[in-house]
């Protein structure tokens, strides 16, 4: 895209998360826990075309970077983003995310039932499977619904 067709600005400090998929970006602003009320910079583009993806999403934080456990969450919505870390408006470190084997702590389950949702200090633990993320503990799935159980 030209500079004539940027559609959010450049930021000058911050994160950039490039690449998502179109209609995923309220999702990963939820992952962040960002609603706004937090003070710092936030720019969102939804359907940006894109010529990897077609159309994409892409999320702009300014003045914050993200921790593991969140990267390794929006892994799971958005397997093809590029997290770009931005420093004085350059791109100093860019990496795709990788999906991991498994995420503890960040998600809850959803089956009321479960051990995790009784008041035992056990950590959640979800294993990442093709269809989506599998409870240890009750074998429950979740699939399309990851970010409404976001616990971070
Ligand atoms: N970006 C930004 N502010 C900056 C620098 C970059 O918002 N000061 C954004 C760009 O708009 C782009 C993303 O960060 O969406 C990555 O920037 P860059 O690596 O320069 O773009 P590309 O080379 O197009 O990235 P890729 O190869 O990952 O598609
Ligand atoms: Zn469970």
């Amino acid at each position: 895209m030209s500079e004539h067709e940027l559609r959010v600005s450049k930021i000058r400090d911050g994160t950039v998360i490039d690449h998502v998929e179109g209609g995923q970006a309220l999702n990963v602003l939820a992952i962040l826990g960002i609603d706004g009320s937090e003070g710092f910079g936030v720019s969102v583009g939804m359907n940006v075309p894109s010529d990897r993806l077609g159309r994409k999403d892409i999320v702009k934080v300014e003045d914050r970077e993200l921790s593991q456990s969140e990267v390794d969450v929006l892994s799971l919505i958005a397997p093809e983003a590029t997290i770009n870390i931005v420093r004085d408006f350059e791109v100093v470190e860019k990496n795709r995310v990788t999906r991991p084997d498994s995420v503890t702590g960040v998600l809850s389950c959803p089956n009321r039932n479960c051990i995790t949702n009784a008041d035992e200090p056990i950590e959640t633990r979800f294993d990442v499977v093709a269809d989506g993320v599998r409870c240890d503990y009750c074998a429950t799935i979740l699939r399309t619904d990851i970010a409404d159980h976001i616990d971070v």
